[in-house]
């Protein structure tokens, strides 16, 4: 059974716009949606009315009990990512992906997510699914929104793109271009291109009782994940110019 409809990416889309909507068989969301339902949900502190399972972490804190907890999702997704045509770019060009990593947000009335880029744990690729309880129209909010950041370095001398030294790496300043605003639904996977720095993403005002549950899935390579000197040091940058040290503030 084929999981993802499409057999190629629209190249012009992901490496043009950001991002690409693919469509996924509802049996792998009914899938995913059994587990979420099971998971006793915490409250993010930075992030009032967002919530994620109690085993879930961020990038920089990634335990052995972290890759337990997420391997049931595993077994759901990495047959997207290892089997389907969709992916044969990907594959053919850079190898499998071997680095796989699960997060889960619950996004309750009230909440949003600003602009931001997740690239910053060397991941190649987001997988980004949709587990509705309820059909979700526009009058709900919520939406997923895809952009073009035109001034992604802050300052001439920045090390990094969305560098903000006072609040934190990944600060999206300056005019983004919105490229998409997109309803969420089960049956359409989007794919985010995490390599590009120019392409940052947010999620509108949540404005319904409707919960707004998503499945995100990181792809890349282990080497360059082991590599990540942000993800070594506690989500820590420390500038060698200057010794300043600046943390992630995602
Ligand atoms: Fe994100």
């Amino acid at each position: 059974m084929k999981l993802l409809k499409q057999d190629k990416p629209n190249i012009r889309s992901y490496y043009g716009d950001g991002y690409d909507i693919v469509d996924v068989d509802l049996s792998v969301i009914d899938h995913l949606g059994s587990y979420i339902l099971q998971e006793n949900f915490s409250d993010s502190p930075l992030h009032p009315g967002i919530s994620q399972p109690d085993w879930d972490a961020d990038y920089t804190n990634i335990t052995k009990e972290f890759y337990e907890a997420q391997q049931k999702y595993i077994d759901i997704l990495k047959p997207l990512v290892e089997k389907e045509n969709y992916f044969d770019y990907w594959r053919t060009l850079r190898g499998p992906f071997d680095e796989l990593i699960v997060s889960i947000n619950k996004m309750d009335k009230g909440s949003k997510m600003d602009w931001h880029w997740d690239g910053f744990d060397g991941s190649m690729l987001q997988l980004m699914l949709y587990v509705n309880l309820e059909e979700r129209t526009r009058e709900d909010g919520g939406f997923l929104e895809v952009g073009v950041s035109y001034e992604p370095m802050i300052n001439q001398d920045d090390p990094f793109p969305h560098w903000s030294p006072e609040t934190g790496l990944n600060k999206v300043t300056g005019h983004v271009m919105s490229k998409c605003s997109y309803v969420p639904k089960n049956d359409k996977a989007i794919i985010l291109n995490n390599d590009n720095p120019l392409y940052v993403h947010r999620v509108t005002e949540c404005k319904t009782d409707k919960p707004r549950y998503s499945v995100l899935l990181q792809c890349g390579y282990k080497t360059l994940w082991d590599g990540n000197s942000l993800k070594n040091n506690g989500g820590q940058y420390k500038d060698p110019r200057t010794g300043m040290i600046t943390k992630l503030n995602l």
